[in-house]
């Protein structure tokens, strides 16, 4: 009999639109568990529509998104919070919030009317700031921090909230590169230490490539291939979804492929062409 991962979040012929378009259309996606899975494809193909949908912020037109076999849609608010925790690509804070209430706001769904603020809940928050590097932010306005630092204060509220999955959406977005890889390098630690369940979109193939355990590659609301980095990332693939030609190297620091864009390269500008092949004759 084939093994199939275990899978506790999953698609089921998954259609998602705005109005009377179609964004994503019968999308079956399996995200195993305790893995790192990352979604890529070009501007617009529909990954943080797909990832909404899996956060239930956005409600299927057709098919749905399963948690343990259970339609996400006819699943109570709390358990639903208390299982996913979702950073949308741009999320926005109350007015004049500061950054610890924001990162305590990612205990919502623990809390009930008849319990108080528990240790449990204090704990959450001090470690997830901690872990963001966000702790001497506390007292600040959230409305007047930095982009790379609002980052953070989100991840964190989204650490605090303490889920089994955790779904971010280009979370390294505003972040200059050592705050990049400290983001993803914390993924990714979440992952290995505390077994959690992690759904990332992320723009830079390479970055892609190096922290995804499960790589979906996605293009124009379908899942074009996935798999291992090394199985998907091609020269082949590449140019299907990105329409890019480059060439697929290992990388240096990992071993994952690296996609080296630019081939043919010319360095008096661009690469040569049919154009240029016929000027020449
Ligand atoms: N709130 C919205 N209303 C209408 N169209 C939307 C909305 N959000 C996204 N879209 C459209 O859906 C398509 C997929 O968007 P999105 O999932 O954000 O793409 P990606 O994250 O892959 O860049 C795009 O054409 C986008 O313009
Ligand atoms: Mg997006």
């Amino acid at each position: 009999m084939e093994t199939r991962p275990e899978t506790r979040l999953r698609t089921r012929e998954l259609t998602l639109a705005y109005e009377e378009r179609t964004v994503v259309h019968e999308l079956d996606l399996a995200i195993p568990d305790g893995k790192v899975t990352v979604i890529v494809g070009p501007n617009a193909c529909g990954k943080s529509t797909t990832l909404r949908a899996l956060g239930r912020l956005l409600k299927p037109k057709g098919g749905a998104v399963l948690l343990d076999g259970e339609e996400l849609a006819k699943l109570p608010t709390k358990r639903v919070a208390q299982n996913i925790g979702l950073l949308p690509q741009t999320p926005v804070a109350p007015e004049a919030i500061s950054v610890g209430d924001l990162v305590a706001r990612g205990r919502q769904p623990h809390q009930a009317w008849w319990k108080q603020w528990s240790e449990e809940d204090e704990r959450a928050v001090v470690d997830a700031m901690a872990r963001t590097d966000v702790t001497t932010l506390a007292d600040r306005s959230v409305d007047e921090l930095s982009g790379g630092q609002r980052q953070r204060v989100w991840i964190a509220m989204a650490l605090a909230q303490e889920t089994d999955l955790l779904l971010l959406d280009e979370p390294t977005t505003y972040l200059d590169i050592a705050h990049q890889v400290e983001v993803l390098d914390l993924v990714r630690r979440l992952n290995r230490a505390r077994g959690r369940t992690i759904v990332l979109v992320l723009h830079d193939l390479n970055q892609a490539a190096r922290y995804a355990d499960h790589l979906v590659a996605m293009k124009s609301g379908h899942v074009v291939a996935e798999g291992a980095p090394d199985e998907v990332v091609t020269a082949d693939l590449v140019r299907d979804v990105f329409g890019l030609d480059s060439v697929v190297v290992p990388d240096p620091v990992t071993g994952s492929p690296l996609v080296v864009p630019g081939a043919p390269w010319s360095a008096d500008g661009v690469g040569e062409t049919e154009q240029d092949e016929a000027v020449r004759g």
